[in-house]
């Protein structure tokens, strides 16, 4: 079975004041019926480590190839796990557009968090161009085979699907959409690593909000959400998190 996951992406979002809602979160989730992750800007892993006690994991948004040395403004895989943090997300859609992230540098670097003891969230999606043109399932399947090394299992990697076009945009994809795509990751999955690769939890993100939330965590494959914008509100993100303790 694997474990639901509902994960917050923060992204350039956040000051110490934001700490607030995630006291909130945590008073009002003190024990969640599925894994909770808040991943804040490198700023505030530290502090939001603090508050998380039990109820939710930290984790960085990007970490560095390496695991020290002189690589001005970025972080490693162990500074985050320093600064209490267990997960990271990498090759996020913004971070291959903004800063031309290839698939084999996602490789490296979930190599690097593995070291670490950090468990690498990886993340595929095609554009709305690639969409129109039929391409989806190739491009993912292409993004999957470089950007996932050999050792993945269940335990030390989850894949989120997100579609470029549906990133912050109030568009989603259909639910047969969705569940096309996720039936497709784990084919591919299971065919490369076994039951490691059923073990591996699936997540979609995308415009994912407490309204269309229990719905998308109805669709074949789907085990939790890679959320951003509803992550930031204690009253949002809760909501998703009771439709994802809810869902079957
Ligand atoms: P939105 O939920 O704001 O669309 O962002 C999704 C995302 O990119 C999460 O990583």
């Amino acid at each position: 079975m694997r474990k639901k996951l509902a994960a917050g992406n923060w992204k350039m979002n956040g000051l110490v004041d934001s700490l607030s809602q995630v006291e909130t979160l945590v008073a009002q989730h003190p024990a969640p019926g599925c894994d909770v992750l808040l991943c804040p800007p490198a700023t505030l892993i530290s502090a939001m480590s603090a508050i998380a006690g039990s109820a939710l994991s930290i984790g960085g948004q990007d970490c560095h190839q390496a695991q020290t040395g002189a690589h001005t403004g970025d972080i490693s895989a162990q500074m985050i796990r320093d600064a209490g943090g267990n997960y990271v997300i990498l090759g996020h859609s913004e971070r291959r557009a903004d800063h031309d992230e290839s698939d084999a540098q996602v490789a490296a670097k979930t190599k690097a968090a593995w070291d670490a003891d950090l468990i690498a969230i990886i993340c595929v999606g095609e554009t709305e161009a690639q969409r129109d043109a039929g391409t989806t399932l190739q491009i993912i399947r292409d993004q999957l085979a470089s950007s996932v090394p050999d050792g993945a299992t269940g335990t030390n990697t989850v894949i989120a699907y997100e579609p470029v076009w549906a990133i912050g945009t109030g568009r989603t994809p259909s639910l047969p959409q969705i569940a096309q795509v996720h039936d497709d990751l784990r084919t591919t999955l299971t065919a490369r690593f076994g039951t490691q690769g059923d073990a591996m939890r699936l997540l979609y993100g995308g415009s994912v909000k407490p309204s269309n939330a229990d719905e998308i965590f109805a669709t074949s494959n789907v085990d939790g959400a890679l959320v951003g914008g509803a992550s930031l509100k204690a009253t949002d993100f809760g909501a998703i998190i009771t439709a994802l303790s809810k869902a079957h």
